[in-house]
């Protein structure tokens, strides 16, 4: 019994340093490989999330809805009159699309940016950003849908 436990320890210690520790080896580099791949899932998932400004058919629609309901107080091509520029000298661009929603859906408290909620539904709401957003500069809508950019 003595002998067979001597053999086993004799032949764990032949083994090279390498063959000993390649378990620990794999287990971290697939740990690694899983982290790298989440990481990616979820900066996709971002981008995924984030309201595109390159679909044809949301952009084309939201265009219908800011000429109708948001041009006569932003202006037609978004440069401001009565509210404030969207098309990227201003700073709408800062706020991140959660951001946007809410003010178009809620308002601005004691402004005239009064919700719009009960005539247009969120899909709409976000077909308006999408056209807006056609407006901003590669450069801005890389800082709005990441949230990083200067303040001011
Ligand atoms: C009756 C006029 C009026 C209409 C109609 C209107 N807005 Fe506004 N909007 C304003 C005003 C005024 C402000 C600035 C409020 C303030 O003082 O903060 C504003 C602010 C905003 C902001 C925030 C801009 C920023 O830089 O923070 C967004 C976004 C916006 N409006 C989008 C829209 C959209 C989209 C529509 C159409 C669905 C719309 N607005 C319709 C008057 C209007």
């Amino acid at each position: 019994m003595a002998s067979k436990k001597a053999r086993r320890i004799r032949r764990a210690r032949r083994q090279p340093w390498w063959q000993q520790i390649s378990g620990w080896v794999w287990a971290l580099s697939l740990g690694v490989v899983l982290m790298v791949g989440g990481l990616i899932a979820a900066a996709a998932g971002e981008t995924e999330k984030s309201i595109d400004p390159t679909s044809p058919e949301l952009v084309a629609q939201g265009q219908v809805i800011f000429t109708e309901t948001c041009a006569a107080c932003h202006g037609p091509n978004g440069e401001g009159d009565i509210g404030s520029p969207l098309n990227g000298s201003a700073h709408a661009w800062h706020h991140m699309d959660n951001q946007l929603r809410s003010v178009i859906r809620d308002g601005i408290p004691n402004t005239q940016m009064v919700g719009h909620k009960d005539h247009l539904t969120d899909q709409e709401i976000d077909a308006v950003i999408s056209f807006i957003k056609t407006w901003w500069t590669p450069e801005r809508q890389r800082m709005q849908r990441t949230g990083r950019h200067p303040m001011g």
